[in-house]
């Protein structure tokens, strides 16, 4: 085993070379692709001629996987592989809402956010591989919450921790008040039995604001800016203060990494530790990957109600 890593960023992610993906990984590479995932949250493998089984037998060094997906996303052949395309002639707006981001049109943009936050679990990563990259844009944008955490002023640290958070499910980016640009969701052909709205209705859940990565023990500032975010137990606008005022450490862009994707890229992520973000593409460009999702429940996350955390039936989705 000749495995080597150099860093994606001054502050985030490595490249792992020298690892053979073309055959099954013997136990010790196995074991020293997982070490350097936990320890930097963001691995990148290039280069690799890559196709599902590879896809699948790296996937599985993180753990089992979940089809993760809605139906409709799933690939026909293989359940564990989600299809995420863009395609400019396909007028299905279901998956595909078309925003101005910042003055600029887009498809495929998502905010920041870790997978799964309106869930009581949360799954323990996934594998990105890009099949078609975008002629322009689509950069997937990657923030980690340790480091976050490690920059918050010691008395902001004292003021979240214990703190809990509620999430309700919010599937259209412009009505997300932290991590998204300046959004506008342009309109888009209605065609019928089709609907731009995924029309999910989850119940609330609760997370805790900042966790302990069990390997390590380093503290994660455990926040998604997404789906709606109220702490538990503040009123609204205290509550938005204290959340604005996370945020702009979690979200500054000094620390983002924004990688720009080759053909047959493969990334995967900690989604215990990461949070990510879709740049969308121009709405004449298309872009095709897939991804695998890693089981996982964290295992302190729960739902608002505790009458339906007893009776817990988790269903998935990706987001
Ligand atoms: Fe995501």
């Amino acid at each position: 085993m000749s495995l080597q890593t150099s860093p994606l960023s001054s502050h985030l992610g490595v490249e792992i070379t020298g690892v053979d993906l073309s055959s099954e990984l013997d136990r010790a590479t196995r074991d020293e692709i997982t070490r350097v995932w936990i320890e930097h949250g963001v691995v990148l493998f290039r280069g690799a001629a890559v196709d599902d089984e590879v896809h699948m037998r790296l996937s599985r060094v993180f753990g089992e996987l979940e089809p993760s997906a809605t139906a409709s996303m799933n690939n026909a052949q293989n359940p564990y592989m989600l299809d995420l395309r863009y395609d400019p002639e396909n007028e299905d707006p279901r998956f595909n809402q078309h925003y101005n981001v910042d003055g600029h049109d887009r498809a495929g943009y998502i905010g920041w956010h870790w997978d799964q936050a309106f869930m009581p679990t949360i799954v323990r990563g996934a594998v990105l591989r890009m099949v078609n990259p975008a002629s322009e844009a689509g950069e997937t944008g990657f923030v980690d919450a340790i480091r976050a955490h490690e920059r918050l002023p010691d008395d902001l640290k004292k003021r979240i921790e214990g703190l809990e958070v509620v999430y309700q499910f919010c599937g259209t980016m412009d009505a997300n008040t932290f991590g998204v640009g300046q959004l506008k969701r342009l309109p888009r052909k209605v065609i019928p039995g089709k609907s731009s709205d995924r029309g999910f209705d989850f119940p609330a859940v609760v997370h805790p604001m900042v966790i302990t990565q069990m390997e390590t023990g380093r503290k994660v500032l455990k926040f998604c800016p997404m789906h709606t975010p109220h702490v538990l137990g503040m009123d609204k606008d205290e509550s938005h203060e204290l959340l604005a005022e996370v945020s702009s450490y979690l979200l500054d862009p000094t620390y983002m990494y924004f990688h720009k994707w080759q053909k047959d890229d493969m990334i995967v992520w900690d989604n215990w530790r990461i949070i990510h973000s879709a740049a969308g593409v121009p709405l004449n460009v298309s872009r095709y990957a897939k991804r695998t999702t890693i089981m996982g429940d964290y295992a302190v996350g729960r739902y608002l109600d505790p009458e339906l955390d007893r009776n817990r039936q988790v269903s998935r989705i990706v987001d």
